[in-house]
């Protein structure tokens, strides 16, 4: 019996690597983490941050801010634009994080208080439906593609893996 790794194993073992990991870019497809790396803080503009992203209808909105600090406060359009905590929709200030799902479409806005909204925390978003499955009436987003493509390769690993192995 030989011992040494079969380069088709090898290949199998691979494959199912690659399979893992695109099934687990898949799963975090839906989640936004609010300023990425820079998480909810001062001088972070999340205009910016806003405009890279596509929130579609029950994605997840992630704040990790550092805990007694800054907090997280939904509030109106015209409370957002006088960075005000006045009759807020929601308000979130314990833990060091804090997780919610886009369950509407439309606009959701949230500040930050103590003072921390005229910082630059303040954030807007809009929460878009889902895109079509079917051949879509408007060509898709960049993200609805890279999803797509996302499932198609990871299907393609699959089958492939499932060839190699001989099952
Ligand atoms: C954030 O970036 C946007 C787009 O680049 C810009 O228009 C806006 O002035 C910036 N906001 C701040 C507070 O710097
Ligand atoms: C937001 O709420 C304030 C009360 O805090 C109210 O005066 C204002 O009209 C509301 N704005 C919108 C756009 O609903
Ligand atoms: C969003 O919907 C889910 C499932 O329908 C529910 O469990 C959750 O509480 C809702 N979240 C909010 C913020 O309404």
């Amino acid at each position: 019996m030989e011992t040494s790794i079969n380069p088709r194993r090898h290949a199998a073992l691979l494959l199912f690597l690659l399979l893992v990991s695109s099934a687990a870019a898949a799963v975090s497809a839906g989640m936004h983490v609010v300023g990425d790396k820079k998480h909810w803080a001062p001088d972070v503009n999340y205009t910016e941050w806003a405009a890279g992203e596509h929130f579609y209808l029950h994605d997840w909105l992630v704040f990790y801010y550092p805990e007694g600090y800054y907090n997280v406060i939904q509030v109106n359009e015209t409370n957002y634009e006088r960075c005000s905590e006045e009759n807020p929709i929601n308000k979130y200030a314990k833990g060091r994080s804090y997780a919610m799902q886009l369950n509407e479409t439309g606009r959701y806005y949230f500040i930050s208080g103590g003072g921390y909204c005229w910082n630059g925390m303040e954030l807007s978003i809009n929460v878009e439906p889902l895109p079509a499955p079917a051949p879509a009436p408007v060509p898709p987003s960049k993200s609805s593609a890279a999803r797509r493509s996302g499932i198609w390769s990871a299907a393609a690993v699959v089958g492939f893996a499932a060839f190699v192995l001989g099952v």
